[in-house]
């Protein structure tokens, strides 16, 4: 029984060191020490010893069972060290590698130039509302003053909405004068910012959708005075000190009188070029005084009150602050044209 012992405890001792993986190191552990093991099947077999032996061979079998236990959990740590070394290994990070550029977008050259143009308005006193994009005729038209024979009225000219004529995609901020004079009573000095859309054919100065601003400014004692002085403070602030401005007589329904303010060609300083076409002045926007008949519409007193408004094309507005001579750029999303506003 000695030899018997000492046989399987150098193959036990031989494989545990030789286990190179936890599950393999457990099915050894019960292989050797489990209740179906083969140090305890040898135990088993003491019952058949004589009193003398039984001490003898119960202590050797109690110090084999002792050295296969330390061999186990001596090799355990091993492995378990050499699993997590591998793992480490294999999840390491290179945190010198560089990383992968996130590619953030730049504001588009249009809300630049409308987040400009509100600053301007906002430091002048102006609240900025938002208006409907589908409009109602009444709003669109009838509350405007505009005559039932107008062209915008044309199906040609305007996206309706429904068979009757009713609803449309605005044509213009203009509505938006309206609806602000319903719901706030004067002292009032609005700024619009929004889409407008006409049936127009796309080309380097057109598109059936484009931005307009509308501003309103009705008090007591308004006068023409008021709207030529702020418009050229708002042209200077806009392109700088040196800005030139005229005021061309025109026609409004919902403004008498009526005028559109150009400011002096950027390109050519006034000789005239490709881009002003040869007229050595940019149309900007078109103004007036407000037509007593819109405030009365309203509910506002003509009488005590009077006011002016304009209306601007803010494309145009972006292309002569930034040099653009395309206006489809604005809209085709070029990354490479959106890049050059970073
Ligand atoms: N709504 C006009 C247009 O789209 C522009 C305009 C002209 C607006 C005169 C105004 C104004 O407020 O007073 O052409």
């Amino acid at each position: 029984m000695k030899s018997q012992l000492s046989k399987l405890g150098e193959i036990a001792l031989s494989e545990i060191m030789g286990a190179d993986t936890p599950e393999l190191l457990e099915s050894l552990r019960v292989k050797y020490l489990g209740k179906k093991g083969e140090l305890t099947a040898i135990l088993r077999q003491m019952s058949g010893l004589s009193a003398e032996e039984r001490p003898i061979i119960g202590t050797l079998a109690n110090n084999l069972r002792e050295k296969i236990e330390a061999a186990i959990e001596e090799n355990r740590a091993a492995i378990n060290a050499a699993v997590l070394q591998k793992k480490l290994r294999s999840e390491a990070l290179d945190v010198t590698m560089p990383a992968t550029e996130p590619i953030i977008g730049v504001r588009h050259p249009m809300s630049i130039v409308v987040d400009e143009i509100k600053d301007i308005f906002i430091g002048m006193g102006f609240r900025i509302y938002d208006g409907p994009e589908i409009e109602m005729s009444t709003y669109n038209f009838d509350r405007l003053n505009t005559p039932a024979t107008h062209p915008a009225r044309e199906w040609t000219d305007t996206f309706y909405l429904d068979n009757e004529s009713k609803t449309l995609l605005r044509t213009h901020t203009s509505p938006m004068q309206a609806r602000v004079m319903e719901t706030v009573s004067p002292p009032i000095r609005a700024a619009v910012f929004g889409r407008c859309y006409r049936k127009d054919e796309v080309d380097a100065t057109h598109s059936p959708m484009f931005h307009q601003m509308e501003g309103l400014v009705i008090d007591e004692g308004i006068t023409f005075a008021d709207l030529k002085t702020l418009l050229h403070d708002m042209a200077v602030a806009m392109y700088g000190e040196n800005t030139a401005t005229r005021f061309r007589p025109h026609h409004f329904p919902f403004t008498e009188p009526s005028c559109e303010m150009d400011v002096l060609c950027h390109e050519c300083g006034g000789k005239g070029c490709r881009v002003c076409k040869g007229e050595g002045w940019i149309e900007l926007l078109g103004a007036g005084v407000c037509n007593p008949r819109i405030l009365e519409m309203s509910g506002i007193d003509p009488e005590k009150y009077s006011g002016w408004a304009f209306g601007m094309g803010l494309e145009r507005a972006a292309m002569r602050r930034f040099k653009i001579s395309d206006l489809r750029l604005m809209f085709d999303n070029d990354i490479r044209f959106l890049e050059m506003f970073k």
